[in-house]
Parts: C-alpha cells; sequence; structure tokens
C-alpha cells in the first residue's frame, strides 16, 4: 500500500478482488490462532484411515512437521539477519516476531554480544550478490518521476507474483493471515533481511535450509526481482509507527539495550569474545533447535537421502506438498486430504490445476501457484493415480453413459430441495454459499464414482467435514450425481 496504490487499485480484477476477499476473511478467522493439529483430528483421522486401507507406497513419505532441528541452520545467519534484529531476537524472540516459536533465553546484553561475535566468526558462503538497477536501491522520495514509474511497475509486477503464489496462507502479516500455521509472521521483515538474502531465498530456498517447511517455488528471475521490490518498499511488512498517545502517561517500558552494527565491526574479531560465545551457545544448547557449526551434536543426526530422488518424490520434498497436504498418516491438514486424490480427481483437470491452480474453494483455501512444469505436473498426477487409490475400486454408476436430461433435472431438485446450495454454488447465475467448494465445473474435477462416494457419507473423507450426511435415498443419490456430473464449462457459463 503505497503513495500509487490508488491507481492501480482499478486494474485489479474481479478474480484478484475475489482473492483478496477471501484471504481477508481467512485471516480474520485466523489471526491470533496458533497452529495445532487437532488431536480430535488425528484420532479420527486414524480411526478412519486404518492403515489395512492405504496402499503401499513406493517410497517412504517424508513429514515435513518431523524434521530433527525445528529452527533453522545458524552457520550463515550474520549474512541473512542485521545485527540489531539479532540482537533483539536472542534478547526475546516473541518481541521481534509475534508468533515466534523459539522460548525466551533470558541472556544478558553481554552474553548476547558474545553470541553474536561467535555467530559471527562461523559464517561461510556470502550471500550471492545480485545486480540490481542503481534507482531500485533509491528510497522512494529520491527517486525522479521516471524512475519511481520504472519501480512502480516492477513492485506491482511483484505484487501479482505474490498474490497467486499465496504466500499468506503460510505467512501472517502483522497477525493476520497465516492459516497453514507454519512461516514466521513477516510484518517487520524489512528490519531482518536485505534485498540480496531474500533473492536468494526465494530462489535457492533449499540451498539455505534443506529441511523448510516452505515450499521451493519455480520462480524466474524478474519474478523474484518483483517480489522483493514489493517486500521492500510496502508498508505491510514495515514495523507501524509507535502511535503516541498524547496526555497519557504511559509507564516507559525498559529500554533493550541493543547491539548495533558498528559496534558488531569492533567486536567480530575479539578471538576471546568469540570464544565467550561459543561456550555460552553450548551450554544454552542451542543445538537441540539449530544446527551450527563447531558445536558438538548431542543428538544422533540422522542424514536423509536425498541424491538422485526423482519424480514426484523429489517434487515432494522441493514443493512441500505435505505441510498443507496429508497423505496416509503425513503431513498438514490444511489443505484436502490426498490419500485416496487419485480416486477422486479427475486426471486431466489434475494436470492442469498443478501448473495454474483454480479457485474451487473461494471463501477457505487456496493452492498456490508454484509454477511447476508440465512433466512436474506429469509425474505428480501418474504417481497421484496409481497409488494414491482406495483398495478397491468405487463403482460408478455412470460408466457406460451419461444420465438423462430427465436424471439430470431430478437431481437439480434434490440439490435445491435439500439445501445443497446454502453451502455450494452450482452456477454462477443462481449463486450460493461458499462454505463448500464451488460445484459450477464438478463434472470436470471429480470422477463420477467418487462424488457418489462421497454423498453417501460425507464425513468418510474428511471426518470434520460439516457437510450434513443427508441419508440419500438410490433414487437421489443417483439423481445427484447425475446432476453433477453434468456440470462441465459449458459456452456462456
Ligand atoms: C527450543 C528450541 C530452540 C532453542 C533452544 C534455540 N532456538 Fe533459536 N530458534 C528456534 C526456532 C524454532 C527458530 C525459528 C523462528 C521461530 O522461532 O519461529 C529460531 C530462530 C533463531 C534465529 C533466527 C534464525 C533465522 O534464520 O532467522 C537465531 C539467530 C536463533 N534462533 C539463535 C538461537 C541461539 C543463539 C540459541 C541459543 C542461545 C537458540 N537460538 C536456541 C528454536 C530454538
Ligand atoms: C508452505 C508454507 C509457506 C509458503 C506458501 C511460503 N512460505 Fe515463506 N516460509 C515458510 C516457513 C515455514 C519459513 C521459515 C523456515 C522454516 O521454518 O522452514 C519461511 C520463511 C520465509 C522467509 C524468511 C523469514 C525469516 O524471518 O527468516 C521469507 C522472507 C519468506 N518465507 C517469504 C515467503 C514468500 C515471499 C512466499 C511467497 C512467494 C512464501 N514465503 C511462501 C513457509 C512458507
Ligand atoms: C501452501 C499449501 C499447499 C501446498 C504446499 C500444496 N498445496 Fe495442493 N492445495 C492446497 C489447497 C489450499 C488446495 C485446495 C484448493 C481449492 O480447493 O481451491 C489444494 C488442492 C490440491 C489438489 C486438489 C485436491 C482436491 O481434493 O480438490 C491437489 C491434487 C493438490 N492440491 C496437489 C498438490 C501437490 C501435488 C502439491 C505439491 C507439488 C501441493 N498440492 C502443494 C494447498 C497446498
Ligand atoms: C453445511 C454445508 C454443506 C452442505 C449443506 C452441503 N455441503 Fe457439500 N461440502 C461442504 C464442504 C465444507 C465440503 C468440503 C469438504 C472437504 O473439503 O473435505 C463439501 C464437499 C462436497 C463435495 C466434494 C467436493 C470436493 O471437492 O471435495 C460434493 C460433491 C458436495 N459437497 C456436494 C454436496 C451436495 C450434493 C449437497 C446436498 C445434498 C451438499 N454438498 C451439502 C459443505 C456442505
Amino acid at each position: 500500500m503505497r503513495l500509487r496504490f490508488m491507481v492501480s487499485l482499478q486494474k485489479v480484477t474481479f478474480v484478484m478482488a475475489m482473492v483478496g476477499l477471501s484471504l481477508l476473511v481467512i485471516g480474520k478467522i485466523s489471526s491470533g490462532q496458533e497452529r495445532k493439529i487437532d488431536a480430535l483430528y488425528l484420532e479420527l483421522d486414524k480411526k478412519y484411515r486404518i492403515p489395512e486401507q492405504w496402499t503401499v507406497l513406493p517410497f517412504e513419505l517424508e513429514d515435513p512437521y518431523k524434521r530433527i532441528k525445528n529452527g533453522p541452520p545458524l552457520v550463515n545467519i550474520i549474512h541473512k539477519a542485521k545485527v540489531e534484529w539479532l540482537s533483539r531476537w536472542v534478547a526475546n524472540p516473541r518481541a521481534v516476531v509475534p508468533n515466534a516459536k523459539m522460548p525466551n533465553l533470558g541472556l544478558e546484553f553481554e552474553e548476547i554480544k558474545a553470541i553474536i561475535a561467535y555467530l559471527g566468526s562461523i559464517a561461510e558462503k556470502e550471500v550471492p550478490q545480485v545486480s540490481w538497477d542503481a534507482f531500485l536501491l533509491k528510497k522512494e522520495e529520491e527517486l525522479s518521476e521516471d524512475e519511481y514509474d520504472k519501480m512502480d511497475k516492477v513492485y506491482n509486477n511483484g505484487k501479482g507474483v505474490w498474490g497467486r503464489a499465496r504466500c499468506t496462507i503460510c505467512h501472517p502479516i502483522k497477525g493476520v493471515g497465516g492459516n497453514v500455521g507454519v512461516g514466521p509472521d513477516l510484518g517487520e521483515i524489512t528490519t531482518k533481511v536485505n534485498r540480496n538474502w531474500l533473492y536468494d531465498w526465494l530462489s535457492n530456498t533449499k540451498s539455505h535450509f534443506p529441511d523448510t517447511m516452505m515450499a521451493q517455488y519455480r520462480f524466474n528471475d524478474a519474478d523474484v526481482r518483483g517480489i522483493v521490490e514489493f517486500i521492500l518498499r510496502d508498508t505491510q511488512f514495515i514495523p507501524e509507527e509507535k502511535e503516541e498517545e498524547e496526555g497519557e502517561a504511559k509507564p516507559a517500558k525498559p529500554e533493550v539495550k541493543v547491539l548495533t552494527e558498528k559496534e558488531f565491526g569492533s567486536i567480530r574479531k575479539d578471538s576471546a569474545l568469540i570464544e565467550k560465545g561459543r561456550d555460552i551457545v553450548e551450554k544454552a544448547r542451542c543445538f537441540v533447535c539449530h544446527d551450527i557449526k563447531g558445536i558438538p551434536d548431542l543428538m544422533p543426526v540422522v542424514e536423509k537421502k536425498r541424491e538422485g530422488t526423482s519424480g514426484f518424490e523429489r517434487l515432494l520434498y522441493e514443493i512441500r506438498c505435505l505441510t498443507c497436504h496429508r497423505i496416509q498418516d503425513k503431513g498438514g491438514t490444511y489443505a484436502p486430504n490426498l490419500t485416496i486424490a487419485g480416486s477422486k480427481i479427475k486426471m486431466k483437470w489434475e494436470h492442469e490445476f498443478l501448473q495454474t491452480p483454480d479457485i474451487i474453494r473461494p471463501l477457505s483455501q487456496q493452492m498456490p501457484k508454484f509454477n511447476l512444469t508440465g512433466e512436474e505436473a506429469k509425474a505428480a498426477t501418474e504417481y497421484i493415480e496409481k497409488n494414491l487409490i482406495t483398495k478397491e475400486a468405487l463403482p460408478d454408476i455412470y460408466k457406460d453413459g451419461m444420465p438423462s436430461a430427465e436424471v439430470v433435472a431430478a437431481g437439480e431438485k434434490v440439490f435445491y430441495e435439500k439445501g445443497c446450495n446454502t453451502c455450494h454454488s452450482e452456477s454462477i447465475a443462481k449463486g450460493g454459499g461458499v462454505v463448500g467448494p464451488n460445484l459450477a465445473t464438478v463434472g470436470e474435477r471429480l470422477q463420477p464414482a467418487y462424488i457418489l462416494y462421497h454423498l453417501k457419507n460425507p464425513q468418510q473423507v474428511n471426518p470434520q467435514g460439516v457437510e450434513p450426511n443427508f441419508g440419500l435415498s438410490e433414487d437421489e443419490l443417483k439423481q445427484l450425481v447425475g446432476f453433477l456430473v453434468d456440470h462441465v464449462k459449458k459456452e456462456g457459463k
């Protein structure tokens, strides 16, 4: 939200407005919530999905929630975070990032100073330096008209990429958003990282943190430059000005002493201080949560084998599908469970969706655009079709021919009589609820056999699902399924 934001607002398409609106709603619902996988869900998940019903998968799935070290490696932290930020963070993580997981270790300023000196001493490679147009390194008020327009173009491109990438479903911003519940709040990220680091994180995510739960997107150079500009310039990533409440004398907060960049310059070669820092880091057991060079690790190190993996296994690792989705007993519960996705989704639709996600669940959750290649989408689709299926094929009542017009009309009647439209919309013209997925093109998306399976007992698939079990008769089921499989993209629809 910058000076010229208002102008570009007019260009926002209907779709983007929908996305924004739904993100806003998600944000409202989630703000301040802490992410835990609901114990009830896990219990039901176990009960409904006993392993005997699962197919045996060709490789063991890696659960991103079960990584060995919860915190990121600290080897190159000095190239990532500004000294002032580090100093405030180690003193009290929650005071810096509202959803921080790291505990307050109660360290004194002198100890923190030594720790930072030590962390500075272990750094390895510098972050690769990107060449930026000179005007991008200027503050907004220093830009000429012409430069401003050029910068604004980069910024607006980045804003679009940011939206499609759905960064905010993992990252809250100033406490709003972050439904998946795994990313740090980015509301003050500009006080922490610099442009070269940000560029490299978004381009080579895994090289910084192999076990990260964040997806390694397939951005091109222009996309990354755009997001970097957007993040560094948009006010949502800058700390809010503290409001001065006039008249009311608030009890002054005790000032936290902060190590400055300048002071760090004078201590970074102080070997006695570095040695002291190393000692504190070891005694404070930072290594329980972090990989830190030079500190003996008391935990058994299990090296994960990733060399030579390919196809869907590689994709799962790089995109981190299981940060959001669940397959069998691994992964998160934010996005649809994929355990039987191969018996649910039509593969042609899925192949397209993986490359360019549609909006199906307007008010709840949308899949980010990762820019998967056609080949990657193919590998995922083939794997899902072959392995993520029910043990016994689901019966398909329309395998020998499409439903007749009478059946479709009867199904439509049942749909509205039962009030399916309170939660679903099946046509843009008629509208409908947005609690459940949009069913306007459900015939293209879901296999008819699965629609029947779902309607017989909605909780069979999602034990927590809010869709009531209507106890539909065989006739009603047949008509409803007929009505829904008829929902494919049509002229003028
Ligand atoms: C109980 C686990 C735990 C311990 C112990 C711990 N940390 Fe952390 N630390 C974390 C986690 C988790 C994060 C990631 C950010 C967050 O909290 O959400 C983190 C983040 C950090 C960061 C920022 C890293 C980055 O890439 O942005 C630094 C620096 C850091 N820790 C330093 C330390 C130091 C120094 C110690 C020991 C004095 C320590 N931590 C002890 C869990 C821990
Ligand atoms: C699947 C969830 C997810 C998505 C989607 C996601 N991130 Fe992240 N991101 C994370 C997690 C988790 C971390 C912290 C590293 C970790 O603990 O694995 C992180 C870390 C970061 C950091 C470093 C923050 C810090 O304080 O160290 C930045 C910057 C960032 N992400 C930007 C983005 C941007 C920009 C996008 C969209 C293009 C995005 N993320 C999308 C999960 C996600
Ligand atoms: C940041 C979270 C996130 C990540 C990571 C993610 N997805 Fe999704 N995915 C979603 C959400 C949310 C939906 C629901 C979209 C909707 O209904 O509009 C979805 C929908 C899907 C669907 C359709 C499922 C259905 O039942 O309708 C498939 C298939 C899918 N994702 C596969 C994948 C694969 C494969 C990967 C990894 C390459 C992946 N997803 C990574 C969030 C994610
Ligand atoms: C109280 C709200 C509600 C009502 C009423 C309702 N549904 Fe649903 N329905 C949902 C939700 C929520 C989901 C998504 C479940 C999930 O994501 O696991 C869903 C899922 C579905 C799906 C599967 C879509 C998918 O992509 O997973 C179909 C098909 C469906 N509903 C059809 C119907 C029909 C037909 C009726 C009326 C007989 C109906 N629903 C009534 C809330 C509702």
